[in-house]
């Protein structure tokens, strides 16, 4: 038997609520190699820092102001990203963090959007630091 809130797909996996109370990854960086700020449709704001090795993501971690599965989207998605090679942390999607988290609600489904919006800006604001060094004196840190 299922409840009206599972039949609209109104609740929580146990892996959002896994990340969302003990979450991967959630402090600044001091040394990072890049900075990304987005505010979301809803107002919430997410922030990347991301540092990168060999064409890899060698670290990456966030913070957000946001709801409890924005904090787990979050987790998740600097989770995914460790290790891969920017290429593949590029490709990361809404959809994929929305899969490992074992799904999210319709109305937070746009959470895993500014966690997949956040990693791409820092990967690309990296990307582009490699081509234009002196622009990091003006970036915040
Ligand atoms: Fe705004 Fe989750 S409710 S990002």
């Amino acid at each position: 038997m299922t409840t009206k809130q599972e039949e609209s797909g109104n609740v929580f996996s146990a892996a959002v609520i896994d990340h969302a109370s003990n979450p991967r990854n959630a402090r600044s960086m001091d040394d990072a190699d890049a900075y990304a700020s987005v505010l979301g449709p809803c107002g919430d704001n997410m922030e990347m820092w991301l540092k990168a090795r060999d064409g890899r993501v060698k670290d990456v971690t966030f913070w957000t102001d946001g709801c409890g599965a924005t904090i787990a989207c979050g987790s998740m998605a600097t989770e995914l990203a460790k290790g891969k090679t920017l290429g593949e942390a590029l490709a990361i999607s809404a959809e994929v963090i929305a899969m490992k988290l074992g799904g999210l609600p319709d109305d937070h489904a746009h959470c895993a959007g500014l966690a997949s919006l956040t990693l791409k800006k820092a990967i690309i604001e990296y990307m582009n630091l490699q081509k234009e060094p002196w622009k990091r004196a003006y970036k915040r840190q």
